[in-house]
């Protein structure tokens, strides 16, 4: 049975961390977002990439690590004003149990109870986070209501990388919709490498992707998905984003594990969405 520790601090801008170690490595999570911003594996290698100018006092979400995006992904489908990505990023969770069990720790977080009222929404969501050998992260939503009830949701991991013109990503087949050209279809590249900016959605259930990075390689395993998403704002973007250094995107990429059809959640019905990092 594995052994974990929790321990608590602070960011720059004043959000809080929770960290827990055990045997298998090391995560720390922001109850801001229930958003990662850190896994370090049992070699005490870094997976994820937070930006520098990552802004830290809650007044946006934080750029890097694990965004939550729920219960929509990108614009909202129909309200030009609701938050790009949904309010899961920008909103304050709980954590409700701390647990060892036999191959790994576990943390669940939930919303904060203040932070539903504004949610308006019968969907409810728990996201639970699990560092065994691998890292697994689950987004499970509920719909509490008879009606069905749209969703769509990622898991928007940036993945640190030494040079993202280097990296590979293996597994990714099919067409995928270019969100730089109107949506239009493309064929998933044989070798696939990135030169400039990116923003694809890889319409496939492809259940593992590996993340090639010279030496190092990164297994991303997704399940409950409906796509995968390959983003990255590469060199001019970054330079606009107030979040980014002008260079941040040479050191991540993102391989976002997805739910961006139209999916229609029946009423009483559950969906988990899980991607797993080793
Ligand atoms: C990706 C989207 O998932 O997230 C992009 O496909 C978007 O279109 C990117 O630009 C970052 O979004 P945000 O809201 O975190 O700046």
């Amino acid at each position: 049975m594995p052994h974990s520790n929790l321990s608590h601090s602070t960011l720059p801008g004043g959000l809080d961390v929770i960290t827990l170690s055990n045997q298998h490595g090391q995560i720390s999570i922001s109850p801001f977002g229930a958003h990662l911003l850190s896994y370090k594996n049992a070699k005490g290698i870094e997976r994820l990439w937070v930006s520098e100018r990552a802004i830290t006092d809650g007044s946006a979400a934080i750029r890097g690590g694990v965004p939550v995006c729920w219960p929509w992904f990108g614009p909202h489908p129909t309200d030009s004003h609701a938050p790009q990505h949904g309010w899961a990023r920008t909103m304050q969770w709980s954590l409700v149990s701390h647990r060892d069990l036999p191959t790994g720790s576990e943390l669940v977080f939930i919303p904060a109870s203040e932070t539903k009222a504004p949610l308006r929404s019968a969907l409810a969501v728990k996201l639970i986070v699990t560092l065994s050998q691998q890292l697994t992260i689950t987004l499970r939503t509920t719909n509490l209501d008879s009606e069905p009830a749209f969703l769509n949701a990622a898991l928007h991991t940036y993945f640190a990388v030494s040079d993202v013109k280097n990296v590979k990503l293996v597994g990714l087949q099919g067409q995928y919709s270019d969100k730089l050209c109107q949506g239009q279809l493309f064929e998933t590249p044989e070798v696939y490498q990135i030169n400039s900016e990116t923003d694809r959605v890889h319409h496939c259930y492809c259940g593992n992707v590996t993340l090639i990075d010279g030496e190092q390689q990164i297994n991303i395993g997704s399940s409950g998905h409906d796509s995968i998403v390959v983003w990255n704002p590469w060199q001019a973007k970054s330079q606009e984003m107030k979040d980014m250094t002008d260079d941040g995107y040479l050191t991540m990429i993102c391989v976002e594990t997805a739910l961006t059809g139209d999916v229609k959640l029946a009423g009483g019905a559950s969906h988990t969405l899980e991607q797993t990092i080793s």
